[in-house]
């Protein structure tokens, strides 16, 4: 099958994520057909280099045999059971590893990461109702946060884009200033900017608290803002002013966890503990869907009584599937027998190195924490986008940048040399797109 033939049954069958369906009148769909360490391959065998890691779910790369083993072996055991009452082993290790992973316990699984975020609202919400402060009800997340698209977790979602048009169903939150360091006064460093925040958190804090559940926030990195990055004592205040204050912490670690940053999870960086951690993307190495919410044994022991009505009574059919499960269980052992994260250790280091290489350019804030790499294009091109995501794609690189954001965050897998290729087309792409 050709890959006009394949688009254009897509265009006719599918209605595509995060897309204007009619923009594809100009942009053709890219039909894969398969998928090889950092490369995709669409029918005609043109390859594409995944700089997104798949919308940042994967990290050893596309066709790994260790993931795939996993899955097999599970399918011939037992595909899916219901976890109402019913209880099996991939989901008892995966749910023992994470607690030792993560200090926190009692996985609550569901599939993708806005349920994630939900979970965690709800269990929040519902732990002070248990307490008997159902005062406490309302959230607070970060400006320019974003924590996925369901009404709960798009309520939370400071992205207007994705936000506005729902705005009147939505719940009432509170957005408090953004610690990214790109926000700052000039002169100020990342650590006095984020201190300004803390304050200005607190002063919120200090007068609201006894109507706060919680707190959301993405760790260290926004990444759907625009790879926003902050300094890891942003954290710590916060975790400090949430004990202090009575308000939950939510770490929405969905998209930076599983070695992202640079340790398996970024609140290590802060060496603080969250009341929950809401987990997703790379947790199965990009093969199936899972996401979890960890919470403290405190919030648990909230939710145990004779009665149901104290219980957490959500649900989704596939909580806890076998086959997710195994794929996550195959990640972590990877990470374990391979030494994933002295491995990214050095690799971030080269590809700091070859990035800095892109400093001649128009850019600024070129930027970096573990495996994610940054900078913001100084043009004042209106579809700047677009022309960049078309143009690196006819170059056979798969990068989507965020407005005038360009971002890399490969598989973990990419070589030396796929990131000298990578940052060569991007210095290409710049010198090309004549920046204005
Ligand atoms: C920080 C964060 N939270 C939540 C989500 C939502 O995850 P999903 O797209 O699986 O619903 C995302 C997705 O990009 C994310 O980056």
């Amino acid at each position: 099958m050709e890959n006009q033939d394949l688009l254009q049954r897509s265009l006719k069958a599918v209605w595509h994520p995060c897309t204007q369906m009619k923009h594809h009148e100009q942009l053709p769909l890219i039909p894969i057909r398969r998928g090889q360490g950092v490369w995709l391959y669409d029918m005609n065998d043109k390859r594409y280099l995944d700089a997104v890691s798949s919308w940042w779910v994967n990290l050893f790369g596309h066709n790994h045999p260790r993931i795939k083993h996993a899955i097999k072996q599970q399918m011939d055991a037992l595909e899916h059971v219901i976890l109402a009452g019913f209880t099996h082993e991939p989901v008892v290790r995966l749910s023992e590893r994470l607690a030792a992973l993560t200090g926190l316990g009692h996985c609550f699984y569901a599939s993708d990461g806005a349920s994630a975020t939900e979970i965690a609202l709800k269990m929040s919400f519902h732990y002070w109702r248990n307490q008997d402060q159902p005062q406490k009800r309302r959230f607070i997340s970060l400006q320019n946060s974003y924590h996925g698209e369901t009404l709960g977790a798009l309520s939370v979602t400071d992205v207007a884009i994705f936000r506005d048009t729902y705005a009147p169903l939505l719940l009432e939150t509170v957005q408090v200033a953004s610690p990214d360091w790109r926000l700052a006064v000039k002169g100020e460093s990342a650590e006095q900017y984020a201190l300004r925040c803390a304050a200005d958190l607190e002063t919120y804090l200090s007068q609201h608290h006894t109507e706060i559940a919680a707190l959301i926030i993405e760790p260290l990195v926004q990444c759907a803002a625009g790879m926003g990055m902050y300094a890891p004592i942003y954290l710590q205040k916060v975790r400090g002013l949430c004990n202090r204050y009575q308000v939950h912490l939510i770490a929405d670690e969905i998209a930076v966890g599983f070695g992202r940053t640079g340790t398996m999870f970024a609140c290590e960086q802060a060496a603080i503990k969250p009341d929950f951690i809401c987990l997703s993307k790379g947790i199965t190495g990009g093969y199936l869907p899972l996401s979890v919410t960890l919470c403290t044994d405190d919030i648990y022991q909230a939710f145990y009584a004779d009665s149901s009505a104290r219980g957490f009574l959500h649900s989704h059919s596939y909580t806890g599937n076998p086959l997710a499960c195994s794929a996550a269980l195959a990640t972590l052992d990877i990470f374990e027998e391979e030494q994933v994260l002295a491995a990214n250790r050095q690799k971030s280091i080269y590809l700091k190195q070859k990035m800095a290489t892109l400093r001649s350019f128009p850019i600024q804030h070129l930027r970096q924490i573990g495996m994610i790499a940054a900078f913001d294009v100084e043009t004042t091109q209106p579809d700047f986008q677009r022309v960049f995501y078309q143009k690196a794609l006819s170059r056979g690189v798969l990068v989507r940048p965020i407005d005038k954001t360009v971002y890399l965050m490969p598989p973990y897998v990419i070589s030396e040399e796929e990131i000298d290729w990578l940052v060569a087309q991007l210095a290409e792409l710049l010198t090309e797109m004549q920046l204005t």
